[in-house]
């Protein structure tokens, strides 16, 4: 079961330098604070699409648009200008609804191809990008980790309910680019792991609209998912890259 330790990065070696992309997200949010709290005194690096240059941040800032590959190569390039190589990269970004054209379908009845086109290409593509261009920049000689926010209801063996077509979809595909990925990374990054993260159902925007039938105990705040997490991570092994897990350690079946 999670337990809170005093460093989710006690596993990793020094230095410790981690990328969190996503940062202006709830849970992106949420792994700066508990990171920039940690004992280990990580260097963090945070993108996100827009940036706050007015706000005072412990950590480095800079943009990237997941939608554009040009913007990635250059968060990439400015990590690595930055930091060097890194031990950690976590990809916390993600779309469930947007305006009133993306919308978790209930029916078949709903599936429209633009609302499917976008979530796969936040969801899966971006991601994917993010890997070409971050993977590189882990560090060979210790243990290093790339791991991106899945869902729960991306697994096909845990699909019991139906609807929320294109959201599945699109984190079943992530959860497929992260196995073959850790394929790949194992061959030249023999301690680096690769996987998925389930954070639980959290109190953050995305969520929001759909909390009505979560009970209060099982609605997280994102400090303490991304805590859980970050612990979970630390207790990995190079013999687990290629899974999803979820914030208790448990892990989801594809
Ligand atoms: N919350 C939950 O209950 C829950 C449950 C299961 C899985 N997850 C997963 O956890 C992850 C984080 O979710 P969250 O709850 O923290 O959601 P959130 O608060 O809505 O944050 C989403 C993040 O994704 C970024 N993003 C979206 N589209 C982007 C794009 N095209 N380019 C760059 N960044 C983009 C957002 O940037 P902006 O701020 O610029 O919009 C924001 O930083 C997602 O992958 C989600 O699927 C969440």
């Amino acid at each position: 079961m999670f337990e809170v330790s005093d460093s989710v990065l006690s596993s990793f070696a020094h230095p410790c330098n981690v990328a969190v992309i996503g940062a202006s997200g709830g849970i992106g949010n949420a792994f700066l604070q508990v990171l920039s709290d940690d004992s280990a005194e990580p260097k963090l690096i945070a993108f996100s699409r827009i940036t706050s240059p007015n706000k005072k941040l412990e950590w480095l800032n800079s943009e990237l648009q997941l939608e554009n590959e040009t913007s990635i190569i250059e968060a990439a390039n400015f990590a690595k200008k930055s930091l060097g190589t890194l031990s950690a990269v976590y990809v916390t970004t993600g779309l469930l609804h947007e305006s009133d054209y993306v919308r978790p379908e209930k029916s078949w009845r709903s599936l429209d191809a633009y609302a499917l086109e976008r979530v796969l290409r936040v969801n899966t593509v971006g991601p994917s990008l993010v890997a070409k261009h971050f993977l590189p920049l882990l560090k060979k000689d210790s243990k290093s980790v790339f791991a991106c926010l899945s869902a729960r209801v991306g697994s096909i063996e845990d699909n019991r309910l139906g609807g929320w077509y294109a959201y599945r979809a699109s984190k079943a595909a992530l959860n497929m680019i992260l196995k073959t990925l850790s394929i790949e990374l194992a061959r030249s990054h023999p301690k680096a792991i690769c996987v998925g993260l389930h954070p639980g159902t959290v109190d953050t925007a995305l969520s929001r609209p759909f909390q009505g039938n979560v009970k209060p105990d099982k609605l997280f705040t994102p400090e303490k998912s991304a805590s859980a997490m970050l612990s979970v991570v630390n207790r990995l092994r190079q013999a687990d890259t290629g899974k999803c897990f979820a914030w208790n350690g448990e892990v989801i079946p594809y």
